[in-house]
């Protein structure tokens, strides 16, 4: 089976992990520090804060602006559950904003409806590793004073002309080893505000300033050392990476036939944390197709959050059309840079069997 992702760990990843092993230091510590200025550098933005998942980067960041109770954050349904659940987690509401059906994305003209006076921010998702139309989404936020937390976990990299996703609003990404760079579990916060930058800083360790005087609540959300050395390591090899999944990408998208092909917008940076195509009729039929014949698609994501039976619980009724006709649709395909010619080619030939 051509998987659908591959952890890259080569020798660097290891000695640098066997060296945190034998140094005596294991939590958070002067790696994680390292690894911060490093992430803030990639992203040009003034702070990283490292936390312990992509999930957690979400809950800090939400916390770290004040939403809460009574609040309302305006989404997107089609995510991986962890975008409308941190916003749950705080005791906000979630709001979904239908998707645009090119890029899979939140679409802008649809936010300004949603906004009520409960809204405080806005949480755009750049799925697949493709950017949000953050030029608008940064217009409305500022239009009716909303924080952004854009939602990176699948982003590292992306760019909206040059400049960087996590660096428009506070940024949280995720290092699960599926993502374009991994440090197993791991995330982070990116800011240019320095005080939410400190909030986020007491929130993941027990709203601590010094030795057990605690000013805040807090979690224990901390990144271990072994995971910043791993991360760290990543970090230098992530643009190569981006590369070849670029490559990989343009070597399918001019040949693969029977399939809605990803579009790119001029100035849009796409990093392929997936590659995903369209399938009109009988996805489903196809996804298994191409399963028995030994390429590892999977699909990003079945049914949009709305929809999940957590939310209709919860009493979500939206009927947003755009991101429930992509659930049906979609379909990723293996894009991640181990990846070989012949894999390639098979992938291609397999698709045009469809
Ligand atoms: C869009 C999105 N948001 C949030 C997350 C949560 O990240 P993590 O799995 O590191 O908690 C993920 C990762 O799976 C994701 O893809």
């Amino acid at each position: 089976m051509i998987p659908i992702s591959r952890p890259q760990i080569g020798e660097e990843e290891e000695r640098a992990v066997l060296e945190v092993l034998h140094s005596g230091q294991l939590a958070q510590g002067p790696r994680v520090r390292e690894f911060e200025e490093a992430f803030a550098a990639f992203c040009g933005t003034e702070y990283a804060v490292a936390v312990s998942s992509g999930t957690t980067a979400l809950l800090t960041s939400l916390l770290a602006h004040g939403i809460g109770l009574g609040h309302e954050v305006i989404t997107s349904p089609f995510t991986f559950i962890a975008s409308a659940n941190s916003i749950l987690f705080t005791g906000a509401r979630p709001v979904f904003a239908d998707i645009d059906p090119e890029s899979f994305n939140i679409d802008p003209a649809l936010i300004a409806d949603k906004i009520t006076e409960r809204t405080r921010a806005i949480l755009p998702v750049h799925l697949y590793g493709y950017p949000c139309e953050m030029d608008s989404i940064m217009t409305i936020a500022d239009a009716h004073g909303l924080i952004v937390i854009e939602d990176a976990c699948q982003a590292h990299g992306a760019a909206v002309r040059a400049k960087k996703v996590g660096s428009f609003g506070t940024g949280c990404f995720s290092f699960y080893p599926s993502k374009n760079m991994t440090t197993a579990e791991g995330g982070m916060i990116t800011t240019g505000d320095e005080e939410i930058a400190e909030r986020a800083r007491l929130i993941r360790n027990h709203g601590q300033s010094q030795l057990y005087y605690h000013e805040a609540p807090g979690y224990n959300f901390r990144m271990t050392e072994l995971q910043a050395a791993l991360g760290e390591v990543q970090l230098r090899k992530l643009p190569e990476w981006t590369n070849q999944r670029r490559e990989n990408a343009a070597y399918l998208s001019a040949r693969l036939k029977n399939v809605v092909t990803p579009k790119v917008r001029e100035g849009y940076d796409h990093v392929y944390h997936q590659y995903t195509v369209r399938i009109p009729q009988d996805r489903d039929g196809a996804l298994q197709q191409l399963n028995e014949r030994g390429i590892g698609g999977r699909v990003y994501y079945p049914l949009p959050v709305h929809q999940q039976p957590l939310y209709r619980q919860l009493g979500f009724e939206d009927s947003l059309p755009v991101a429930e006709q992509a659930s049906r649709e979609v379909l990723s395909l293996p894009v991640h840079p181990a990846l070989k010619e012949e894999e390639l080619d098979s992938i291609v030939s397999e698709v045009s069997k469809l």
